[in-house]
């Protein structure tokens, strides 16, 4: 048994963000038939319906942690079903919701040594009382069972893997060249299954090109949570709330030749859904010709509170 809980479906700034007057930010606030609000990047994992691992902790954590009754304390006077967050990069998306996390609870946190090392440079993380809070570093392509802090195995195995990105935007230093010191392990990919592997599926929020050896990974796999931020690269632009592209930001397209719906075709996966979706693409709206593209190929598009069970 494995399930899948969708904290939040939106990447940064969620949708509708809270400055932008984009389409869909605006269609999405005004309640518009065939919107939702979506909060920022997450997912929850369980192999045995009481422990949890979250799969990077968005700002919005506790609005996400209120939003869905397993995420409650439960048992004594300070309890939480969570044991522990998977980072997969040092966005504020993904990590800013640890902050969240403190007031002395039991927690594992692992992370490749880069976003490690950022979290120690970074005084306000040191919230997180290491008396309580375990900085477990994630060793590259290699299986491993997430324990809680007290090192009791959860049921869960991971595999991760590096896989094309950028360092953070946050982190982001010109004088390093056109890839900003963007350095191996600033973004992964996590396989993630039960301990005896009968179920897994692959969680790869922001991935900027698809590779061979990521290509060969997933074929044939029963699920993978896939970076859906934007449908066109230039998206940013062409809807005038700025001039980044998805390339710039480390972020594939999901249409066009070079896009993921293309790249997917031939990898037989049997559930492909888009996570982490920026509040400029179209693909949010329910009615929109962008939407029905993305089913008629097969896609899903995730939702916030969507439920999986692998
Ligand atoms: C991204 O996914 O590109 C980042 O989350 C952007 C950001 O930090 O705002
Ligand atoms: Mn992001």
């Amino acid at each position: 048994m494995l399930k899948i809980l969708i904290l939040g479906s939106a990447a940064g700034g969620g949708s509708p963000q809270w400055n932008c007057n984009s389409d869909v930010s605006k269609a999405v606030r005004s309640k518009e038939n065939g919107t939702s609000p979506r909060t920022q990047s997450s997912i929850a994992v369980t192999a045995n319906d009481s422990e949890w691992f979250l799969f990077n902790a968005s700002p919005d954590l506790g609005s996400q942690i209120l939003a869905n009754r397993q995420m409650h304390p439960k048992k004594n006077l300070r309890h939480s079903p969570i044991s522990g967050v998977v980072l997969t990069n040092g966005d504020v998306d993904h990590v800013a919701g640890l902050l969240t996390l403190r007031e002395r609870q039991n927690l594992a946190v692992y992370a490749h040594q880069r976003v490690h090392s950022v979290l120690k440079e970074n005084s306000i993380f040191n919230v997180l009382n290491p008396d309580y809070v375990d900085r477990r570093e994630m060793k590259m392509n290699r299986k491993f069972e997430l324990k809680n802090k007290n090192g009791h195995g959860v049921g869960l195995e991971i595999e991760a893997f590096e896989v094309p990105g950028k360092i953070a935007l946050w982190l982001e230093d010109e004088s390093k060249g056109q890839d900003f010191g963007t350095e191996d392990g600033d973004t992964i990919g996590l396989k993630i299954s039960s301990i005896n592997e009968k179920e897994s599926f692959y969680y790869i929020p922001a991935c900027a090109k698809m590779t061979n050896d990521l290509a060969s990974r997933i074929k044939g796999s029963s699920i993978v949570l896939f970076d859906g931020t934007l449908w066109t690269n230039d998206e940013m632009a062409s809807s005038k709330v700025g001039e980044k592209t998805g390339q710039r930001m480390g972020h594939m397209n999901n249409s066009g030749d070079d896009g993921s719906i293309e790249a997917f075709k031939n990898l037989d996966v049997k559930r492909k859904i888009f996570i982490h979706i920026n509040t400029t693409n179209p693909i949010l709206l329910e009615n929109s010709k962008e939407r029905k593209i993305v089913e008629e190929n097969g896609w899903e598009v995730s939702y916030d509170g969507m439920e999986i069970n692998v």
